[in-house]
């Protein structure tokens, strides 16, 4: 049988990380782990008790919190994949709205959040034949991945993809809302001290602007294969 590889996407919000994430995963048989999710769950809980609003950010309540936070991500047969679970509730959908948008790159700053979801990814990925996206996968969590990718596209065309996304859903939302989250938190991500997104030195850039689907993940999985084929 063929080794296992653990394969790291990073990149900006939006750059369709997660959607070629998933297809490697289940072309390949391994395990995807939408790290931002993780994030995500960790905001979503600061807001339901109120440490995070518009107008209030109680870093050190969340801190405090941390230990009784239980994010876990839950494989689902019929998807193919794991959706993240806060305090065994499915949230999914909830992590995604941007109300959480607007505030998970400042819960992602913070150190202490970062060091314990990081060690849960990393005990994920233990037995590689992970694919996991996210900011600081390259890295932070597996800087000896086998393979890692850094996905960039222009920022109206991922605000685009994003407000595509949201609508769809039904969310009631305006471009202009949408890209001006996308800036923010490309600004957060890549000036905060701790972790912040920026090229791993071994990471294959991989501007997908001018791809559709298919071909992104025609070449990702190549790139995939090809690792594989090398670690033998
Ligand atoms: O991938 P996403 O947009 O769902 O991520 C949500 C936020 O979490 C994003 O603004 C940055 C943060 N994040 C992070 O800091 N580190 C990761 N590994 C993944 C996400």
């Amino acid at each position: 049988m063929r080794k296992k590889i653990t394969i790291a996407i990073d990149g900006h919000s939006s750059t369709g990380k997660s959607t070629v994430a998933k297809q490697i995963a289940k072309e390949l048989g391994y395990i995807y782990v939408d790290s931002g999710a993780m994030y995500r769950a960790v905001t979503l809980y600061a807001m339901r008790n109120l440490f995070v609003s518009k107008s209030n950010f109680n870093k050190e309540a969340i801190i405090r919190h941390l230990p009784f936070i239980k994010v876990e991500i839950k494989f689902n047969k019929e998807l193919g994949y794991g959706e993240v679970y806060l305090d065994d509730e499915n949230v999914e959908k909830e992590i995604r709205y941007l109300e959480v948008s607007q505030q998970v790159s400042k819960v992602a700053a913070i150190p202490e959040v970062r060091k314990v979801l990081v060690e849960i990814q990393q005990e994920m990925g233990k037995n590689k034949g992970v694919v996991m996206d996210g900011r600081d996968i390259g890295t932070v969590v597996f800087p000896d991945a086998d393979l890692k990718i850094f996905m960039t596209a222009s920022t109206e065309r991922r605000a685009k993809r994003r407000y595509k996304e949201l609508k769809e859903r039904g969310d009631e939302i305006t471009y202009e809302e949408v890209l001006k989250n996308v800036k923010e938190r490309d600004y957060l991500d890549s000036t905060r001290e701790v972790s912040p997104l920026i090229q791993a030195e071994d990471a294959v850039e991989f501007d997908n602007s001018l791809l559709d689907l298919d071909e992104q993940f025609e070449k990702v999985l190549k790139l995939a294969k090809d690792k594989i084929e090398a670690v033998g």
